[in-house]
């Protein structure tokens, strides 16, 4: 990285956090990070898929936007089965995204910027069109063997036959965890598709391995990852069975891989091995599916620095039951307890990433907002009360432009894997008619992020000048990036000011939350303070106005509005009126402050 760069980013630190060294060592905690999902974000050679021409050619955006870090979702070679999340050579480009050259030009054009770039980083599993897998597969005498998990059918079956997988596993893509082999008659264990084998991290020569391919990008000059499913490395060895699920050919076994018993010790010999000497460059985030709040804090305290922050899944399952496609609605009271309880489990120590979408999540604002009316108006609010959370927040792309879920007719529409699989097993089981099973897709498949980013309201939003590989939403017309940019009062300036309130506000970076109104079913409330500043935030989730009632409302009702509309129905004693979807942000100064606690109980 060249110095001044660097100068760059040191002032930027020092200019709005608070000097301690400790924090300018953690620059990420007043960071804002944009994912891209490279196939979907900007296609610059006409194939249809997004690809790193595209995304050097947006970088100005970025740059318009603010943000610090961006987050590329896998680029490596791949046969693509789960969009590069499935991985057949770590250390190389796939030509559908582009090269090694310019993967090189990006990293330095995004350093020009005072941005740095993460890698997406899948070592749970490779490809089974790995030259790894190829060889482990090959033989059983193979060196390379172990490095998976293969077994033999289950004692005393026939192999291949039903039932005879080693464990009653169910795959999270549906199906067994386990495909059989007939050349060696063994199976090996998939916790995703059979087109992504499970590494076996018992191996230290796979874990070596990884290491190695990590420090390889990092001398390269990326400056960090994101670790796919991070926390399924580690592996019961016994491979226990899990336990039966109601009505489901097959079982949970994540009690057996979950935070496994050797993850922390993995991830600490990975610091050692990777990160040694670079503390205070490179950013680490694991993605963590089932994480607890304990463990979050094991994983994320600067004395171990195993990752400096996951995501959690919690806030994002809500409106689900027995899986992601058993919709249940949305209770705003369960979101305050789920967000409340991580805000105040890493409080003291670790740190919280904080996001609404990816691109393995429906469209937020069509999920926890309202797409119609009051899209605009619930897209602002939605960012407004995750930005001002303490911790990290990430932008996954066409969140900044409030887009929508997508409005797919036909499952011949879809192209996501897990949709798929999902669709063939509960139409084909009887558990649901096409019909059933159409409905859930449309409301929670991966597929509605991953719609192309709508860049402008000419053919194709912009996005190509050839039919993409998954269809445009047809609003892009109303809901592009060009639109957006000329309107002051779009979603997209709305997060540009959120993201430069981090940038100037020490409070949004370092202050303590206290969450207000626990029960309310209709307004998010929460206090952030450091020192003697103060600010209120208010999230009204609904379509109709809400009071919000507090002890010091009128003193409230004074303060400096930082964020948000200026009140049409004002302070009566106690009370804040917000319009439908309504986000606010006040800041107040409390020289000798005591009068008012917010302390409220979670
Ligand atoms: C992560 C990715 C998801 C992928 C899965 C398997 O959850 O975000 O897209 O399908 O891991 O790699």
């Amino acid at each position: 990285m060249a110095p001044e760069t660097e100068a760059r980013w040191r002032s930027r630190a020092t200019d709005s956090t608070v000097l301690n060294e400790d924090f300018t060592n953690q620059w990420w905690r007043s960071a804002v990070v944009y994912q891209i999902y490279p196939r979907s974000f900007a296609d610059s050679n006409a194939d249809g898929v997004g690809d790193l021409g595209g995304i050097a050619a947006r970088l100005d955006y970025l740059a318009v936007l603010g943000v610090d870090v961006l987050w590329l979702s896998p680029v490596y070679p791949s046969p693509q089965a789960d969009y590069g999340y499935d991985i057949s050579d770590y250390r190389a480009i796939d030509p559908l995204f582009g090269s090694l050259d310019e993967f090189d030009r990006l990293l330095h054009s995004a350093h020009e910027r005072s941005i740095r770039v993460i890698m997406d980083i899948v070592v749970n599993h490779t490809s089974d069109e790995h030259p790894w897998f190829l060889e482990s597969q090959s033989e059983k005498a193979s060196p390379r063997r172990d490095w998976y998990w293969w077994r033999p059918p289950r004692y005393g079956m026939e192999p291949g036959a039903p039932g005879a997988e080693p464990t009653n596993w169910a795959s999270i893509f549906s199906g067994s965890a386990w495909e059989f082999d007939h050349g060696s008659g063994e199976y090996y264990l998939h916790l995703f598709s059979r087109k992504q084998p499970d590494l076996n991290w018992e191996n230290p020569a796979v874990r070596h391995a990884v290491y190695m391919m990590m420090r390889w990008w990092l001398d390269r000059g990326v400056d960090g990852f994101r670790m796919d499913v991070i926390n399924l490395i580690s592996k019961d060895p016994g491979l226990p069975d899990g336990h039966h699920l109601p009505h489901q050919p097959y079982a949970d076994g994540s009690e057996y891989y979950v935070c496994g018993p050797r993850i922390h010790s993995f991830l600490q010999e990975m610091r050692h091995h990777v990160f040694a000497g670079r503390q205070g460059k490179c950013l680490i985030v694991g993605e963590m599916p089932g994480v607890t709040v304990d463990e979050a804090r094991l994983f994320t305290d600067p004395a171990s620095a195993e990752v400096d922050m996951v995501f959690q899944f919690e806030h994002v399952q809500l409106d689900q039951g027995v899986s992601k496609w058993d919709y249940v609605g949305f209770d705003l009271r369960d979101l305050k307890a789920s967000l409340g309880r991580w805000q105040a489990g890493l409080a003291e120590v670790g740190w919280n990433s904080l996001y609404w979408s990816n691109h393995d999540q429906p469209r937020i604002v069509s999920r926890y907002g309202n797409d119609k009316e009051y899209r605009v108006a619930s897209a602002k609010m939605l960012a407004t009360v995750l930005h001002l959370h303490r911790g990290t927040p990430y932008i996954f792309q066409g969140e900044e432009l409030g887009m929508t879920n997508a409005l797919f007719e036909t499952v011949n529409e879809f192209r996501d894997i897990e949709s798929l699989n999902q669709y063939a097993a509960i139409t084909g089981s009887g558990v649901a008619t096409p019909g059933e099973a159409l409905a859930a897709l449309r409301l929670m498949s991966r597929d509605n992020a991953r719609t192309p980013m709508q860049w402008n309201a000419g053919p194709w939003a912009g996005f190509s000048t050839s039919p993409p590989w998954i269809q445009v939403n047809p609003n892009y017309s109303e809901i592009n990036a060009a639109a957006a940019m000329a309107d002051p009062d779009s979603v997209f300036h709305h997060y540009r000011k959120l993201i430069e309130l981090r940038h100037t506000e020490p409070v949004v970076v370092h202050g303590s939350f206290h969450m207000l109104l626990p029960h309310d079913e209709q307004v998010y409330a929460f206090i952030r303070r450091l020192g003697d500043v103060e600010l209120l935030v208010l999230g009204n989730f609904s379509s109709a106005h809400a009071g919000v009632d507090l002890a010091d409302a009128a003193e409230w009702a004074r303060a400096e509005l930082l964020l948000g509309t200026p009140p049409e129905l004002e302070s009566s004693g106690r009370r804040l009126v917000l319009r439908p979807w309504e986000g606010r942000v006040y800041r107040r100064g409390i020289p000798g402050r005591g009068a008012v606690e917010y302390l409220d109980p979670i």
